[in-house]
Formats: C-alpha cells, structure tokens, sequence
C-alpha cells in the first residue's frame, strides 16, 4: 500500500464530496485519528471528540495528548450523563448498539447546529460494514458507525477509510507517525458489560481493565496480544474471602492474536502472568470474585462479548 498515495487521494475525495461544512466523528482510536490527521489540513471540517463515559480509564487524558502532540484541532464534548440515561435499563446487545448509535448522532446534530455542518466524516473501515451486514451477509453485529445509525440520518456521510483492513490503516498511520493503539469498539464499554450499563458496573469495569492493561503492558513476553480487553458478566457466584463468603461479580479475560479482526485465535499468555492478573484484579476491586479466561477462537466466538 502507498501510504502517500492513499493519503493524496482522500483528501482529493473529501474536498470533492465536501459542498460545505463537515464534523468529523473522532473517537482518539486508530481510524478516525488516522482520518483526522488526512482531514486536519482542509478547510471547514471540525473534528469532534465526545466523552461517552464509555471510555477506558484516563482516555479522555490520553486522547487529549495524542491530539495535542499531532497538533489535530478537536473539539471535546462532555456527553456522559446523555449516554448513560439513553442506555438505563437496556439489556440486548443490538439495542445498546443502537441507542449508542443514535446518540452519537443527536450530540453530533446538536454539535452541527452551532457549527453549521450537513456532512458527517466518519472513519469507518470494511470489516465495520461488511460484519454490519454491507454484503450480502446475515447481519453479524450493528457496529455503531454502520448499522447503528438511525436511517434517516440528516448528514451526508463521508467515510475515505471505507475500503481499508486493519493492517492498512496501520500502516498509513506509520506514515504520519501516528503510535500503534490497540482496537477500541466504538460503543466503548458498554458491549463489554453484559446486561445493563450502569455507573457502578461501569466503575468496575473498567479498574479491572485498566489492570489487566497495565499487566500486559508490563510483563507480557513477546509480541503482545492484537486485543486484550475485560468483560463484565451477568452471573454473580460465591467466594470466600478471609473467613467470610461472598457473591460478587464475575470478569472475563479475552485475549486474541489476528491480523485483521475478521478472524482471530485466543492468545496463549504465560499461566504466571494469568495469575497475577487475576490477583491484582481480586484484591484491588472486593466487588468481584472470580476471573475466567476465554479460550474462543473467532470464529465460532466474535472478539467481543456482544
Ligand atoms: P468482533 O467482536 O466483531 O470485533 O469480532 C472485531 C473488531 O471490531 C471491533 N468492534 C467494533 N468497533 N464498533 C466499532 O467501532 C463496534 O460496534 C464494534 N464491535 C466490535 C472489536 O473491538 C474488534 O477489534
């Protein structure tokens, strides 16, 4: 792939396709980081980072860096309390997805109001569309930036990254010098917790996944993982801790080696390091009990839980 090229040739798209002003939906992930630094130079584009308070643990801090060492011009938008009220009691994946989608749209709408956009870039990239059901394929999952968008939508959508795999986007994003981060799902957390999406579970979460992260980071021997994530389940189940017995909540640990996302196999860390994860998770957070590992390979499983 000629990153060069590639590079040239989005931004002739866009200027072409732009007839006016545009926002561009950028979530501090690999794609639309990459898109905002092809878009940062042309004019009448405001790129937008919103804070769904589905976001890791110090995200927000580390996409502020990011975006300010590649002097990318955003604009951040508090949206937690919206996300979170949208998402109260729902419990079927699909649903979230969408509710997520379709908040997405109305902070950007509201967004697009003051700054007076009609077009929406998005870097949406293929594996998002084609396991959105794009082909002519059984609809897998409603990634947010595809199947979760509301049909009507009122933007003209602009989306260069379109025909790109994951290993390209990395590489463009050498080009610019832009560092390697790993896979982020746009509807955040929230498909990381099954059942309902709450504050306290949410908190759980993600100190559990901010350690396993740290762990990784840390100690893992060799190429690390391609995605390594925490995943709060639904089942509670008993545990002992000192001479008293608990209920608490259960976390999974998904770790897969692929190229692409479109297919995957479970990661084989060292059993010392599983160990210590699952120490560290158990005593630092007392509302959970018990670490299980996924040994699924995708497919049958897809990489997330939901
Ligand atoms: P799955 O779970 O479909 O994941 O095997 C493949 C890759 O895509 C990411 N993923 C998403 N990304 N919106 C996104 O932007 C989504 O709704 C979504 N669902 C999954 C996932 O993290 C993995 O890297």
């Amino acid at each position: 792939m000629d990153a060069e090229k590639f590079v040239a040739e989005s931004r002739e798209m866009i200027i072409s396709n732009l007839h006016g002003k545009g926002i561009l939906a950028c979530s501090g992930g690999q794609d639309s980081t990459l898109l905002s630094m092809i878009a940062a130079p042309i004019k009448n584009i405001e790129i937008v980072f919103v804070d769904t308070g589905l976001l890791r643990l110090n995200e927000v801090e580390r996409v502020k860096s990011l975006f300010e060492k590649f002097r990318i011009p955003y604009k951040l938008i508090d949206a937690k309390k919206i996300f979170l009220e949208n998402l109260k009691g729902v419990t079927d994946p699909e649903t979230k997805r969408k509710i997520i989608g379709k908040t997405f749209i109305d902070v950007f709408h509201q967004e697009a109001v003051s700054y007076g956009a009609t077009y929406l870039l998005q870097g949406t990239i293929a594996p998002d569309w084609i396991e959105s059901g794009g082909q002519s394929r059984d609809t897998i999952k409603s990634h947010h930036n595809v199947g979760g968008l509301p049909e009507n939508l009122g933007f003209k959508l602009i989306e260069p990254l379109r025909d790109l795999y994951k290993d390209e986007v990395r590489e463009i994003s050498r080009y610019f010098g832009l560092p390697e981060v790993m896979p982020f799902p746009g509807p955040g957390l929230a498909i990381r917790i099954i059942g309902e999406v709450t504050e306290y579970r949410l908190d759980i979460l993600k100190r559990a996944t901010d350690i396993l992260e740290t762990s990784i980071n840390e100690k893992y021997a060799g190429e690390k993982p391609w995605q390594y994530f925490c995943v709060l389940l639904s089942v509670k189940s008993t545990g002992v801790h000192g001479d008293q017995r608990t209920y608490g909540e259960t976390v999974a640990i998904r770790m897969i080696d692929t190229l692409d996302g479109m297919t995957g196999t479970f990661s084989r860390p060292d059993w010392e390091l599983l160990s210590d994860i699952s120490v560290r998770i158990t005593d630092e957070i007392p509302e959970i009990n018990r670490v299980v590992y996924d040994i699924t390979d995708k497919p049958p499983a897809t990489i997330e839980w939901e």
